[in-house]
């Protein structure tokens, strides 16, 4: 895709969609602000280049006008990350945000309201999307987050204005996602993890076309356990997805993909943080145990796997890691990955529940690159397109 190097940008009105869709506490407190650490580099690149910034995003799910739902407690952060005060619209269109737009100076960000208050954004109106793009010269989608949404603000927009074109962020994204992932550097390893096999299927079936080695973890392992005849107790077994989990298996096998399972876990009688546990071969869960995290001797030979490859991609935790006493998969694939890094091997954390583990163990920052996605990532790593990406326009450079 288009993006926007090359493009004049000195006092053009640049509309940007960012995805500063982040958690908030009780006090509307910011308690996770990696997605807008994320869109700073592009911002920053459109203030340099003396263009009017127009942040939009959208933040929850809200239905109409929500205050709760508003990005007012996304001004301080992105104006000290920024270091400018940036302004906020109480609106994203009409006459309030004209004005705005007509008084903001070259290098100035104007940041618009939830674009979620309007129903329209959504249903990907036409109108919407018109009016939306009638405040600026340029499209720049950053929003990695939310590109598998066909929305006014990520889709419908770029039918309005032209040109439209990739931010830095999208662009980073898709190149590790996309092109890391397409011709990595070999061996090329894929770790899978998660509680349902059925949310997976699309990324394994496609990682599986990719990768030389695959390593399975989290709670769809007890599916695939039962496909092969195991006990697994009381584990999470999904019974329609059976016959999926022993295709799965011998799809690897025909491909000559090393796919590797838990030899060992660790199980509990109830599912909760002070649940009694102990360790057991993936062949010896009890009646009335469930398993909840892959035991030693695995992270072992996953870490034994791990040490040939020169790309690793990770998506899904390897256990309830939520608890402290079942994270010990998760936070050694974490280590061992933050290990890589430093021996020059490509890690990709691939969005979602991943990322919250490579933060909780603090070596977020070693990774070659920290997926700001969470569905959109999966259904990237699934190989579909995404439609914000799609409407993109193709070639560089932007003459604006
Ligand atoms: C996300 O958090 O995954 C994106 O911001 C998209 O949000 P949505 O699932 O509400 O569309």
């Amino acid at each position: 895709v288009g993006d926007l190097t090359g493009a004049d940008l000195k006092g053009k009105k640049v509309f940007v969609r960012v995805d500063l869709n982040v958690p908030l506490d009780d006090n509307q407190k910011i308690t996770d602000d990696t997605r807008v650490r994320a869109a700073i580099p592009t911002i920053k690149y459109l203030i340099d280049n003396g263009a009017k910034v127009i942040l939009s995003s959208h933040l929850g799910r809200p239905k109409g006008v929500t205050p709760k739902f508003s990005l007012a407690p996304l001004v301080p952060r992105l104006s000290e990350l920024l270091g400018i005060q940036i302004v906020k619209a109480d609106d994203c269109i009409g006459p309030e945000v004209e004005k705005l737009v007509t008084a903001l100076p070259d290098g100035g960000v104007l940041l618009l309201e939830n674009v979620r208050f309007y129903k329209e954004e959504e249903k990907n109106e036409p109108e919407f999307a018109k009016k939306l793009a009638s405040i600026a010269d340029l499209y720049v989608n950053d929003a990695f987050g939310t590109a598998h949404r066909a929305h006014a603000s990520t889709e419908g927009v770029t039918k309005f204005l032209k040109p439209s074109v990739a931010g830095f962020l999208l662009q980073k994204e898709l190149d590790y996602l996309v092109g890391a992932v397409s011709s990595p550097k070999r061996p090329f390893a894929a770790i899978v993890g998660g509680s349902k096999v059925s949310s997976k299927i699309g990324v394994i079936e496609s990682l599986l076309e990719k990768c030389d080695i695959l390593l399975l973890g989290g709670g769809m392992i007890f599916t695939f356990y039962k496909a092969q005849g195991l006990s697994v107790g009381s584990s999470l077994v999904e019974e329609d997805k059976l016959s999926l989990a022993t295709s799965l298996l011998e799809k690897a096998k025909a491909k000559g993909v090393s796919l590797l399972l838990p030899t060992d876990v660790v199980i509990a009688d109830k599912f909760a943080p002070d649940a009694n546990s102990k360790i057991v071969p993936a062949s010896a869960i009890p009646d009335g145990w469930m398993g909840l995290d892959i035991g030693p001797d695995s992270i072992k030979i996953f870490n034994e796997a791990l040490e040939t490859t020169k790309t690793v991609i990770w998506n899904g935790p390897m256990g309830v890691f939520e608890f402290d006493k079942f994270a010990e998969g998760t936070v050694a694939v974490a280590k061992k990955l933050a290990e890589l890094s430093g021996k020059d091997v490509t890690t990709i954390i691939g969005g979602g529940d991943s990322v919250a583990a490579v933060e909780k163990v603090g070596v977020a920052d070693v990774m070659s690159h920290i997926s700001t996605g969470g569905g959109a990532s999966l259904e990237l790593l699934e190989g579909k397109e995404l439609p914000g990406v799609v409407a993109l326009d193709e070639a560089t450079p932007v003459p604006v």
